[in-house]
């Protein structure tokens, strides 16, 4: 390869059928979900593929997690307990809901959420735990499920992964995704929440159109909700992608593994271990832990600018959430912290380029080694 790749772009261009779904709807008029049928069906077909009975579409995936919190009886005076390392969202869903998000460490093998942190900062307050499904492979959530705290899945970055073969969206009391413009499934925004229990399916459903109730009026409102409702239109641009995701993740797994070959000969630059359990990942990131050392002493920022110059962008990833002040911190967290200096990301979209291309990323890493080392520290 001469010089650094072009990075595919996230989504891909339009299917046919996409684009024609899309102008079904616009042509039919019944543009949001309370005439049209389209969100529904989806909302169906997604829930089956996750091995949950039911399914309801939202604005976004930070609302479905707010949902499924409220329709667990999250509010005031509450605690629900989140990883450390992690997007903003799974604690901001928390505040949201009247809660406090108290953060838990996460495991130095694969900085998914730690179950031995869980139960150390479990108190009489504390109502539920998140299992994020960090990176698109699922969480411990036999595990977590065994503190005996509800398990709502935050699936935001995991459609279509498995755990011991079963579906993430069957793997907690409640499952959310988010199909926010670089989620694996993708309209721009949107969300879900799907789960097998029928009465907290219904309970989602009633606060995510306005408090009404299914099968009753129009005008009623028995309880208070919200208008979170998906439109028709996402709901036309994600159902044709349930045909594709399937064929996007083996590209993915293929691009992780060809990454993992050519990082093998780079010294301090290791892919971060995957969770015991996973029968599917769906890579939406490769995560890899950065060791300063072997880099000339330089600092992840360093590294991060000098591959960008190869034609690498990498990504810094997340911060820990325990520094946040509006998240409760009573125990350290120095594994999501110690993340927060040494783990760097290769993004979905790197991962579905020419195995070349994603070859490339070892050539750059060891020409960025050579270079860093040379350098004097500043
Ligand atoms: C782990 C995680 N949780 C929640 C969300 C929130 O989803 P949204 O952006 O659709 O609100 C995201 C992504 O943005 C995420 O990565």
């Amino acid at each position: 390869m001469t010089g650094p790749p072009r990075w595919p772009s996230w989504p891909p261009p339009p299917t046919d059928e996409q684009r024609a779904a899309l102008l079904g709807v616009l042509d039919s008029g019944r543009w949001g979900a309370t005439s049209g049928t389209v969100t529904e069906e989806f909302a169906a077909a997604f829930a089956r593929r996750c091995g949950a009975a039911h399914g309801v579409c939202t604005v976004n995936g930070t609302v479905a997690l707010f949902l499924a919190l409220r329709a667990l009886g999250v509010g005031p005076g509450d605690e629900v307990v989140v990883p450390a390392y992690t997007f903003v969202a799974t604690a901001t869903a928390v505040v949201l809901a009247g809660a406090v998000p108290v953060a838990a460490d996460v495991t130095a093998a694969t900085l998914h959420l730690d179950p031995a942190a869980v139960r150390a900062v479990t108190g009489p307050r504390t109502r539920a735990v998140v299992a994020v499904h960090l990176a698109g492979a699922p969480a411990d959530t036999d595990a977590l499920r065994a503190t005996g705290l509800p398990v709502v899945e935050d699936a935001a970055q995991a459609h279509g992964a498995a755990r011991h073969g079963r579906p993430a969206g069957s793997l907690g009391r409640v499952a959310c995704f988010s199909f926010q413009s670089g989620k694996a499934m993708t309209a721009g925004e949107g969300g879900i929440v799907v789960t097998g229990d029928r009465a907290l399916y219904e309970r989602v459903w009633s606060l995510h159109n306005v408090g009404r109730s299914r099968g009753g009026g129009w005008y009623d409102h028995p309880e208070a909700g919200w208008n979170m409702r998906m439109t028709e239109f996402q709901a036309a641009l994600l159902q044709p992608q349930l045909g594709l995701l399937d064929g996007w993740i083996d590209r993915r797994a293929r691009g992780a593994a060809v990454l993992a070959e050519a990082l093998a000969g780079v010294p301090g630059l290791d892919p971060v271990g995957v969770p015991p359990g996973t029968t599917r990942h769906t890579w939406h990131l490769a995560m890899l832990r950065y060791d300063a050392e072997e880099f000339g002493g330089r600092s992840k920022e360093e590294f991060l600018a000098a591959m960008a110059a190869e034609g690498v962008p990498l990504d810094a990833g997340y911060g820990s959430l325990s520094r946040l002040p509006y998240v409760a911190s009573p125990a350290p967290c120095p594994v999501a912290e110690a993340a927060e200096r040494s783990v760097v990301w290769v993004r979905q979209p790197m991962l579905m380029a020419e195995e070349a291309a994603v070859a490339y990323i070892g050539h750059a890493a060891r020409a960025v080694r050579r270079a860093l080392r040379r350098r004097t520290p500043s």
